[in-house]
């Protein structure tokens, strides 16, 4: 198996006046292509902050990040922002959907971005996958919980990005919208072959992941 993701030695502390705060230890992980993970820990423990740096939207205090061969910590802002789309994708816990746009517009906008053929009929698919073809021309607002997390996994899955990172993706929702959730981002996992990592205090969601892994104190330990 190749990695997808290999981290070398990757920091991030913070300052305050004269006080160093270490978020995270010198962590080094490989995330294999196609895998499945969940990272657990308490609250504040850093797995927010993990995975802003492995998508690419945080930088490191210090140590590297490669997505495959291209090294992330190299790049400058306009050519990571050019590399995660169509590659890398993302899952809030509140959804964040652009509440202006239906869901149809909302799924639509990441195919327009990188260019992508008929995009509305590719995104009107991922709408069908979610079982929200009914709703696809409501906007957010007019959405349930569940519903607009639906289409923020719709959204996350069009452009077919390589990894999904996923934060609290059930954090909001109640037990049954939930568990649909974490039904869809695990099959589209299998179907797609997308690399997946959800952060998660959600028992069902690290029994379903191929792979646990825990911060702590901003510390990262293997599980199982
Ligand atoms: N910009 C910042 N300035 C100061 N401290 C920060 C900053 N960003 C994060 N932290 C601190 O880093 C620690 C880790 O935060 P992070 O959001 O990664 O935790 P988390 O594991 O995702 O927690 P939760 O489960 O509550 O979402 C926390 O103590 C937080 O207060
Ligand atoms: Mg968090």
């Amino acid at each position: 198996m190749t990695a997808i993701l290999r981290t070398e030695q990757l920091t991030k502390w913070v300052t305050s006046g004269e006080q160093r705060i270490d978020i995270l230890h010198p962590l080094d992980l490989q995330i294999q292509a196609g895998e499945s993970v969940v990272i657990v820990g308490p609250s504040g423990s850093g797995k927010s902050t993990l995975m802003s740096l492995l998508a690419g939207i945080d930088a490191p205090s210090s140590g590297r990040i490669w997505l495959e061969q291209q090294e992330l910590t190299a790049l400058d802002e306009g050519e990571l922002a050019a590399l995660r789309r169509g590659t890398i994708s993302f899952v809030f816990q509140d959804f964040l959907l652009l509440p202006a746009l239906t869901a149809l517009e909302n799924v639509m906008l990441p195919l327009q971005l990188i260019g992508a053929e008929a995009p509305r009929e590719q995104a009107q698919a991922r709408l069908a996958e979610v079982a929200l073809t009914a709703r696809q021309h409501h906007f957010p607002a007019q959405l349930s919980g569940g519903e607009q997390q639906r289409v923020a996994v719709a959204r996350a899955y069009a452009s077919h990005p390589r990894i999904l990172f996923a934060d609290e993706p059930t954090g909001n929702l109640d037990a049954a919208s939930g568990e649909q959730v974490i039904e869809l981002l695990f099959r589209l996992n299998r179907e797609q072959g997308t690399t997946l990592v959800v952060v998660t205090h959600d028992e069902r969601v690290a029994g379903r992941a191929q792979r646990r892994l825990q911060l702590d104190a901003g510390q990262l330990l293997e599980l199982d």
